[in-house]
């Protein structure tokens, strides 16, 4: 049990606070990683008292002095963190008093932990943001590189997990790059949100000290306060948003994660991934597990909780500040770091990928992937589609009988089926064919495929 007179807040209080319940009410343990936003925070509010004349120049320097000092001992794990403190906020503030005495009381005028904790978490959200965006980059670099090698590599198309029709393994991977470029739009759009500053919400109410709020928020590199001080202190929105976003960032790397996991399989055996991103097993020698994707897709069940997390802890909150909303920082933080992470291992893996090319092709040959392309020859030479799909129907039925593709079937074969069948047929039934022949914008022909490439490298400068 400690003493009241440790506390900030102990004025008031006749008791010290129950052992356990200080533990159980402190935010320390996870809250200190948001020191650096809690010093910047405090040097720009200590920065704009100084300019409305209610901190001396002298005091406002000797409180960016202690602060600087403060961040250095923390990152050289001199820092003498307190659960008596509470809070990240609280244990550098009281840091500061004893370093530089009285000035370090005056910090805290105008100002809550309430608006002091909504800006930390918007100004380590912000710089979190723009660095899991560049990680979308990098692997959308990656991916942009992956697809221009391997534009012209031929491999089932799947609906269903069945044999649809052949793609090329680029086109494949530009779909990859799609889902991440809305990904990153969604992120930077809710950044316009994050960038809001709640500083001089005070509790809730606002403060009678004749705050510059523009100034602040010019300082902090926030687009501006916010309008609402009520809304200003409660207001998680913004950790919601990015959660929701990012869920769905990992729902897509899931997808990726599950399509590699099936193809390193023996089954398919289109990819390779080298075995830095493997790992094997303990009892069976012959494994190599596609340990890195496997962790990426359950991983995306964390996040997905995270956010369910976020959404519960705020349903039903009356205005203004609750303690509940101490309880947004470990989801929020555990969102970050597991999508830093696999996006982390996405970007590394993704260059090092051995396509199998040989093993694509085979697989495309197996289960009539140029039908649709024969009808559509059959449609151009005058059949109405839908006997075409019919005619198609039965001539795939007799190359499944010998046990052969289409392709593979004689001349005087496929012309039992319709007559108007010519040597030009061959053509389209050759996989090279069909996907050349998918050559307009957002289609998987080799060509395009490039062009693509080209375009997004010079839109992105990737
Ligand atoms: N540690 C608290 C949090 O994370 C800081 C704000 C506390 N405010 C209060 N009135 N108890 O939310």
């Amino acid at each position: 049990m400690s003493e009241n007179k440790d506390k900030l807040w102990g004025g008031r209080f006749t008791e010290p606070t129950d052992a356990f319940v200080e533990a159980f009410t402190a935010s320390v343990t996870f809250d200190r990683r948001l020191y650096r936003q809690d010093i910047a925070g405090s040097i720009a509010h200590a920065t704009m008292l100084a300019h409305i004349g209610i901190l001396s120049e002298e005091e406002k320097a000797r409180i960016i002095e202690g602060l600087e000092t403060i961040r250095a001992e923390i990152e050289e794990d001199r820092f003498d963190w307190s659960v008596a403190r509470e809070d990240v906020h609280m244990n550098i503030e009281a840091r500061l008093t004893e370093l530089i005495g009285d000035a370090g009381k005056k910090l805290h005028t105008g100002r809550s932990r309430n608006d002091q904790v909504a800006t930390d978490i918007r100004l380590y959200l912000r710089d979190e943001i723009d660095a899991i965006n560049a990680e979308i980059r990098r692997l959308q670099r990656g991916l942009l590189d992956l697809a221009e090698r391997e534009a012209a590599t031929i491999m089932p198309g799947f609906t269903h997990l069945q044999v649809a029709q052949p793609v090329t393994f680029g086109h494949h991977v530009l779909a990859w790059f799609e889902m991440l470029d809305r990904d990153h739009q969604r992120l930077a759009d809710c950044r316009r949100r994050v960038n809001v500053m709640p500083l001089g919400s005070a509790a809730l109410a606002g403060t009678s000290y004749p705050l510059d709020r523009f100034m602040t928020a010019e300082l902090l590199g926030f687009e501006r306060p916010c309008r609402n001080s009520l809304d200003g202190v409660s207001d998680r929105d913004f950790a919601i948003e990015f959660n929701a976003a990012a869920a769905l960032l990992m729902t897509h790397l899931s997808r990726m994660s599950e399509e590699l996991v099936i193809w390193a399989s023996a089954q398919f055996d289109f990819i390779d991934i080298p075995d830095r991103f493997c790992t094997g097993s303990s009892i069976m020698p012959q494994k190599k597990n596609p340990d890195v994707p496997e962790l990426v897709r359950g991983k995306s069940g964390r996040v997905n909780g995270n956010l369910i997390a976020l959404l519960t802890l705020m349903k039903s909150q009356p205005l203004a500040y609750n303690k509940d909303n101490q309880e947004d920082k470990e989801p929020l933080f555990d969102t970050v770091d597991t999508l830093r992470g696999s996006l982390r291992a996405f970007a590394d893996m993704v260059p090092a990928l051995q396509v199998k090319a040989g093993n694509m092709l085979a697989a495309a040959r197996q289960g009539f992937a140029t039908a649709t392309d024969l009808a559509d020859y059959l449609v151009r030479k005058g059949l109405p589609f839908r006997d075409a799909h019919e005619v198609v129907g039965k001539a795939v039925q007799h190359a499944s009988e010998q046990g052969c593709d289409l392709a593979d079937l004689p001349l005087e074969t496929l012309q039992r089926f319709s007559d108007i069948i010519g040597e030009d047929v061959y053509d389209v039934l050759m996989l090279e064919g069909s996907v050349a022949a998918r050559d307009h914008f957002g289609g998987t022909a080799p060509e395009q495929v490039r062009r693509q490439v080209e375009a997004l490298r010079r839109e992105y400068d990737l």
